[in-house]
């Protein structure tokens, strides 16, 4: 199995880069935000600051991993009363940013799926994917059928970004098997 583990610097991220790289069942891709300090006995590294969204994208995407730990963390508990920003950048919109990378749908190639985008949110939405050629807008609160295929195997990324929601735009990944 392919694990990728977030902020390996840190107290969990050195134990867990310490714990993977003894199972030679496990593919071990170690990142953090600066250089790793852990000897790394296998696997591979990349430099990763979850808080960057593309960066996020263009990680995963490239090490496409089975599994992702995130190990990374704003700590300073009393400090983030001071700087909210800092703490909400680490602890809210990077674990957001894995979690919007790693959503996969599963298709089976060559043939039409029909694929219902259900907008629970109060603003509007739209499914756009230039790998896909696809645009689809959603409005607040209903339901749109979208219609995609056949389509050949490979990764196809979308996501979702309106000018009333840019900035917290729902992104995922076809992967058509
Ligand atoms: N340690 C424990 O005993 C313990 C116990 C229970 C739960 N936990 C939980 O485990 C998690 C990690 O805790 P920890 O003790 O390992 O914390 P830590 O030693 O402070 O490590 C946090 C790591 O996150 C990295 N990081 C910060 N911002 C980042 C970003 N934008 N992108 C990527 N990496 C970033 C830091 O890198 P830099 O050093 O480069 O800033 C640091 O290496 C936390 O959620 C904590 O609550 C820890």
């Amino acid at each position: 199995m392919k694990i990728l583990v977030t902020g390996c610097n840190g107290l969990l991220g050195q134990k867990l880069v310490e714990l993977l790289t003894s199972k030679p069942d496990h593919y071990l891709i170690a990142t953090a935000k600066s250089r790793l300090i852990p000897t790394l006995l296998q696997g591979e590294f990349h430099l990763l600051d979850i808080t960057d969204r593309s960066e996020v994208n263009e990680v995963l995407s490239k090490t496409k991993p089975d599994v992702v730990i995130n190990a990374s963390a704003y700590n300073f508990v009393d400090q983030a009363e001071l700087e909210p920003e800092k703490a909400f950048a680490v602890n809210k919109t990077g674990p957001e940013n894995l979690a919007k990378a790693t959503a996969e749908l599963n298709i089976p190639s060559g043939v039409k799926v029909r694929i219902i985008l259900d907008n629970q949110d109060d603003t509007p939405e739209e499914f756009d994917s230039h790998a896909l050629n696809r645009e689809k807008h959603v409005p607040p609160k209903s339901r749109v059928t979208l219609f995609i295929g056949p389509l050949d195997p490979g990764r196809y990324l979308f996501e979702g970004e309106t000018s009333e929601s840019r900035g917290n735009a729902a992104l995922g990944v076809l992967v058509v098997q």
